[in-house]
């Protein structure tokens, strides 16, 4: 059973929000990494325990089925399996730091990649590459991308998928922090498509980072900021 309730539907962005409980731990994890001191181990260890959580409250979203196995002293127990094949599916190049987490709770999934950049004169997104399993369309789809800001990437991710087959109610978003402008971009356009995030900021600043924010989350993870 999901842990995180999903926002009452009269909520501004639907039921298909689920945001993480706002426990103190939860909290204190986000302390840790929104330190603009934080070191950088810090910063990769902590943001990784949440997005374990994150990861986990996805898996929490899939069907299940029945599925009874007998106990070592002769009882049933009814039990449940996943009733679907997933696979993941990250946004480079911050959602590759979402990876790991994948692989711990499903050894062997599949990930696809998608990259996607903003186009210098157009500044609309542009698909650069993709690599994704050739049956996706018949999984559920993790789309692991820690920032959801404007919506713009998580919009042409999630165009992708659905060109590639993927049922629009078999994506699953996994974000680590967003702002309210991104998840309405992502809830409207697609209202079947299902968020996962820790945490609902304030608002973008001028340079499209979100407030209180984290900075530029690649950069931090992956040690490139000045
Ligand atoms: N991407 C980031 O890394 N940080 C933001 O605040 C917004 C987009």
């Amino acid at each position: 059973m999901s842990t995180a309730s999903p926002l009452p539907p009269e909520a501004p962005f639907g039921h298909n929000l689920h945001l993480l409980p706002q426990t103190n731990q939860l909290r204190a994890l986000h302390t840790v990494i929104r330190d603009r001191h934080a070191r950088r181990e810090d910063f990769v260890f902590y943001s990784g325990r949440i997005i374990r959580m994150l990861i986990e409250e996805g898996l929490n979203l899939l069907p299940f089925e029945p599925h009874d196995v007998e106990t070592p002293v002769g009882r049933k127990y009814p039990g449940l399996r996943f009733a679907s094949e997933i696979c993941g599916v990250s946004i480079a190049r911050a959602g590759e730091s979402m990876e790991a987490a994948l692989r711990v709770a499903c050894p062997s999934i599949r990930i696809g990649k998608i990259l996607i950049q903003r186009d210098k004169v157009t500044k609309l997104p542009h698909l650069y590459y993709s690599a994704l399993p050739p049956d996706i369309a018949k999984r559920h789809v993790l789309l692991l991308d820690p920032m959801l800001a404007t919506g713009g990437t998580a919009l042409a991710a999630i165009q992708v998928l659905l060109d590639r087959g993927v049922a629009e109610e078999h994506i699953i978003f996994v974000t680590l922090i967003a702002v309210p402008q991104g998840i309405a971009a992502v809830t409207r356009r697609y209202p079947r498509v299902k968020v996962v995030t820790s945490s609902i900021e304030e608002r973008l600043n001028e340079h499209a980072y979100m407030l209180p924010g984290i900075g530029d989350f690649g950069d931090r993870y992956f040690g490139t900021d000045k």
